[in-house]
């Protein structure tokens, strides 16, 4: 029976909870499907850096690297300063596993999840190529006379060939592979951001290899526009690291909120991980209130990636059923017991495979 390696980083506030109904999914499917996941706990967090000041041990990093996937709860905690444990946890796993592509499917499943008027699944369903290892997030950043008056404070924004052009590539590739309209819309903002005007000439030339492929382009801050007002022009779209943060948490509420929304972080062919895109919500952590199918998704799209493609789909399958039966009646907080809504999906997966 194949087997996969997984690394399971639950991580802070609800990540340990939703990552649980996440596993009793992918399990289930797994079964179903006859094959196994072995795992490997890794603990890390904010509660382990508050215990030993420890946030990613070399050790624990040199191990990650000998899994096939890596699935990430949520990372983050009041407790710690400011972007610490997200930076040397989410950014170190992104950078130094080099995973160049932010995968973030925005895919409206019933009507009643979306807060537009008058629009429904058949409009709302794109995916975001977000880059994912350069922009505003490649770390070059300083302070001069720090806490002075004439203080001055820097971040570069950093774009190489390599990186535009692999994310550009990417999003042209899976738009050929995915039955949608066949168009690119390329999101930057190179009329401000002058630098950008790699990405402008990069899209132009990957372009020309795929004729079979129309392509637009919208600056950000229309692009943010269309998504509310025509959110059925998106097929695929590609935007540089920062731009794709934003619109993703916009895309995200557009099939439902937080509470669904999951993103592949990939380097083809090498180890990558996978997550939902909400954060650790403290408030909520341990009160088994949050929804978990944003975890379940990013599960579907882990076994995807491992090349489960039926158990992927198996997965979506039910969750689109339960939400369009009413079964599961909303996914944002409290609306049902998070540990019953994974046990749902796992009910209805079995149900289909028997049925099939
Ligand atoms: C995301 C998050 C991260 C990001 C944070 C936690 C650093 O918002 O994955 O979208 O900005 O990339
Ligand atoms: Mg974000």
């Amino acid at each position: 029976m194949t087997s996969y390696d997984v690394v399971v980083l639950a991580g802070d506030g609800i990540g340990p909870e939703v990552t649980n109904e996440a596993f009793k999914v992918v399990d289930a499917a797994a079964s179903a499907f006859g094959f196994s996941i072995k795992k490997s706990v890794l603990d890390l967090g904010t509660e382990r850096w508050l215990k030993t000041g420890d946030i990613f041990p070399d050790a624990d990093f040199n191990a990650v690297k000998d899994h096939q996937a890596i699935f990430l709860g949520a990372i983050g905690d009041p407790r710690a300063p400011v972007g610490l444990i997200e930076y040397g946890i989410i950014a170190k796993l992104r950078f130094d596993l080099d995973l160049y592509i932010n995968l973030r499917p925005i895919k409206l499943y019933d009507e009643r999840l979306c807060p537009l008027k008058g629009k429904g699944p058949k409009d709302i369903d794109m995916l975001i190529i977000r880059e994912n290892t350069e922009d505003a997030y490649a770390g070059m950043h300083g302070f001069v006379h720090k806490g002075q008056p004439l203080e001055v404070a820097t971040q570069t924004m950093v774009y190489t060939r390599e990186g535009v052009e692999r994310a550009i590539r990417y999003a042209f590739e899976a738009c050929r592979a995915r039955n949608g309209k066949k168009n690119v819309t390329l999101i930057d903002k190179a009329n401000a951001v002058r630098a950008q005007d790699i990405w402008t000439r990069v899209f132009a030339e990957v372009a020309t290899e795929y004729p079979d492929i129309t392509t637009d382009h919208a600056y950000i801050d229309a692009a943010c526009m269309w998504m509310v007002k025509n959110p059925e022009w998106f097929d695929v779209a590609v935007t540089p690291n920062l731009f794709g943060d934003i619109i993703t948490d916009l895309g995200a509420m557009l099939q439902g909120g937080m509470g669904i929304a999951a993103s592949g972080n990939l380097h083809p062919g090498q180890v990558s991980l996978f997550e939902p895109i909400h954060g650790s919500a403290p408030k909520h952590a341990g009160k088994n209130v949050a929804s978990p199918v944003a975890a379940i998704m990013a599960g579907a799209m882990m076994l995807d990636f491992l090349g489960e493609k039926k158990a992927s789909v198996a997965i979506e399958g039910a969750i689109s059923d339960l939400l369009c039966s009413g079964k599961i009646k909303g996914v944002g907080t409290g609306v049902h017991p998070c540990n019953e809504v994974g046990d749902m999906v796992v009910e209805e997966v079995r149900a289909a495979v028997a049925k099939a």
